[in-house]
C-alpha cells in the first residue's frame, strides 16, 4: 500500500528515541546515566492528583466541551491575567492535549501549501515536522553559540521572504535554555506587526527562567498580542508530562478554527485531567517556583563541570533545564559526528546524551539537567574519564 507524500518523511522523534534506547539497555540490567529526559524528575504534586481523582469520583468522565472546560478556561485566562500581563478572554483560550497538540493544530489552522515559518536553529525537534506534516515549508535561521543562542530581529530579517507565514518563538528554548531578553523580544514583535507575520511563542518552559521573570511577547503591546499563539502547558511546570495537558492563546478568530480541529479529531482534551489542571493553576507558581531552585543548582554545577573538561565549550543558559555543550573538539578520527560522539558516550560511558543534530545543529549535544544531582555527578565523572581517552 502506498502512503502519502505528507507521511512518508516523517521520522520518529529523536529525543523519545534517545530515551527508548537508554530504557532498553537499563532494562538489560546495565547502569545507564541518562540525560536525555525532556520532563522533571519531579512527581505530580499531590494537589493536582487529588483534584483529578476527587473529579473521577465525582462523575467527571464524559466528554466535555471542545475547547475545554470552562472553569480551566477562565482559570488559564486568569493567570495570564496575573502572573503574564495579557488581558486574555476565556473565549480566547484552547485546552488541548499538550503543547505539542495545540502546536500541530495551530500548523493545521494557518498553513496553506509551501508556506513558510521561520525556525531558529537549533529547534525543538518536532517545529519541524509538524510544519511539513501540514504541507508549510520550515525555513530555518541560524542561531550562534557566540550570541548565546539568542534570536535577534536581525538574524530574522535575514530569513524573511514573501512566503513568510509565521515565526515560531521559544523562550526559555529547548534545547539551548537560552531566553530572549524583553528588548529584543519587543523589536521581534515590532517586525512581525509591520511584515505581517503570525508568532507562534511556545512557552512551555516559562516556569524556568533563572535571571529576569519571563516575558510573554504578547503582553508589549496589543498589536503584537494580535498576531500572536501564545502556547504553554502543564507538562513541565507541574510535572505533569503524561497527562496530555496543554492550551492555546489566541484572538477569537485564530482560536475557533482550532477548536473546529478539535471538535473533529480529539473532541476534547481528557476530563478529569482538566480538573487537576485546575488546581495547578490555582497554585499560582509555587511549585515550579520549588523545581526551579533545585535546577538552578543543577545548571550552576553541570555548567562548570563541563567547561572543566578539555575540548568542551558550555554556555551558561538563562532557562528550561538543558545545556547545549559545543564539542566539536571531538569530532575527529573514528568519531566523525556529533551522532558517533553521543554512541560513543553511550558504549564507553554508559551515559545517554542528544545530539545536536537531531535539533539542527550539528557538533553539539544536548543534556537535561532533570535529573539528581547525584546521577549529574557521576554522569559527568563518566563523561570526563570517557573523553580523556579521546585527546
Ligand atoms: C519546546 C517544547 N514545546 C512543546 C513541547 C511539548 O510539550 P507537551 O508535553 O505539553 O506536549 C516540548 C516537550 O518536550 C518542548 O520542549
Amino acid at each position: 500500500m502506498k502512503l502519502s507524500k505528507r507521511v512518508s518523511q516523517i521520522k520518529p522523534s529523536p529525543t523519545l528515541a534517545i530515551t527508548a534506547k537508554a530504557n532498553e539497555l537499563k532494562a538489560k540490567g546495565i547502569n545507564i546515566i541518562s540525560f536525555g529526559a525532556g520532563e522533571p524528575d519531579f512527581d505530580t504534586p499531590d494537589f493536582v492528583k487529588e483534584a483529578a481523582v476527587k473529579a473521577l469520583y465525582e462523575g467527571k468522565t464524559k466528554y466535555t466541551p471542545s475547547a475545554g472546560i470552562p472553569e480551566l478556561r477562565e482559570a488559564i485566562a486568569q493567570k495570564y491575567q496575573k502572573r503574564n500581563n495579557i488581558n486574555y478572554k476565556p473565549s480566547e483560550i484552547v485546552v488541548s492535549t499538550g503543547a505539542k497538540m495545540a502546536l500541530y493544530e495551530i500548523f493545521a489552522a494557518i498553513l496553506d501549501p509551501d508556506d513558510e515559518v521561520i525556525v531558529p536553529a537549533p529547534y525543538w525537534v518536532s517545529y519541524p515536522a509538524q510544519i511539513e506534516l501540514c504541507e508549510g515549508k520550515p525555513v530555518y535561521c541560524e542561531l550562534s553559540e557566540e550570541n548565546g543562542f539568542v534570536l535577534t530581529v536581525d538574524i530574522l530579517k535575514k530569513a524573511i521572504t514573501e512566503k513568510t507565514k509565521a515565526l515560531v518563538l521559544n523562550t526559555p528554548s529547548n534545547p539551548t535554555g537560552a531566553v530572549i531578553p524583553e528588548n529584543e523580544l519587543k523589536k521581534i514583535g515590532e517586525f512581525c506587526v509591520e511584515n505581517h507575520i503570525l508568532i507562534i511563542s511556545d512557552e512551555c518552559y516559562e516556569e524556568f527562567s533563572y535571571g529576569e521573570p519571563h516575558v510573554s511577547i504578547a503582553s508589549l503591546s496589543e498589536e503584537i498580542k494580535k498576531i500572536t499563539f501564545t502556547v504553554s502547558a502543564f507538562s513541565k511546570s507541574y510535572s505533569m508530562t503524561g497527562w496530555r495537558l496543554g492550551w492555546v492563546a489566541a484572538p477569537e478568530e485564530y482560536v475557533k478554527p482550532i477548536i473546529n480541529i478539535q471538535s473533529q479529531t480529539i473532541s476534547n482534551p481528557t476530563s478529569f485531567a482538566q480538573y487537576g489542571g485546575i488546581a495547578a493553576i490555582q497554585d499560582e507558581g509555587k511549585f515550579p517556583a520549588m523545581m526551579k531552585k533545585e535546577f538552578q543548582k543543577r545548571r550552576d554545577y553541570i555548567v562548570d563541570r563541563l567547561n572543566s573538561i578539555e575540548g568542551i565549550n558550555c554556555n551558561k543558559p538563562e532557562g528550561a533545564f538543558y545545556v547545549f555543550p559545543n564539542i566539536k573538539s571531538f569530532i575527529k578520527g573514528d568519531i566523525k559526528n556529533d551522532i558517533e560522539f553521543a554512541s560513543y558516550l553511550l558504549e564507553e560511558a554508559q551515559v545517554a546524551v542528544v545530539p545536536g543534530s537531531a535539533f539542527g545543529k550539528e557538533g553539539y549535544m544536548r543534556l537535561s539537567y532533570a535529573t539528581s544531582l547525584e546521577n549529574i555527578k557521576e554522569g559527568l565523572n563518566r563523561i570526563e574519564q570517557a573523553l580523556r581517552k579521546l585527546f
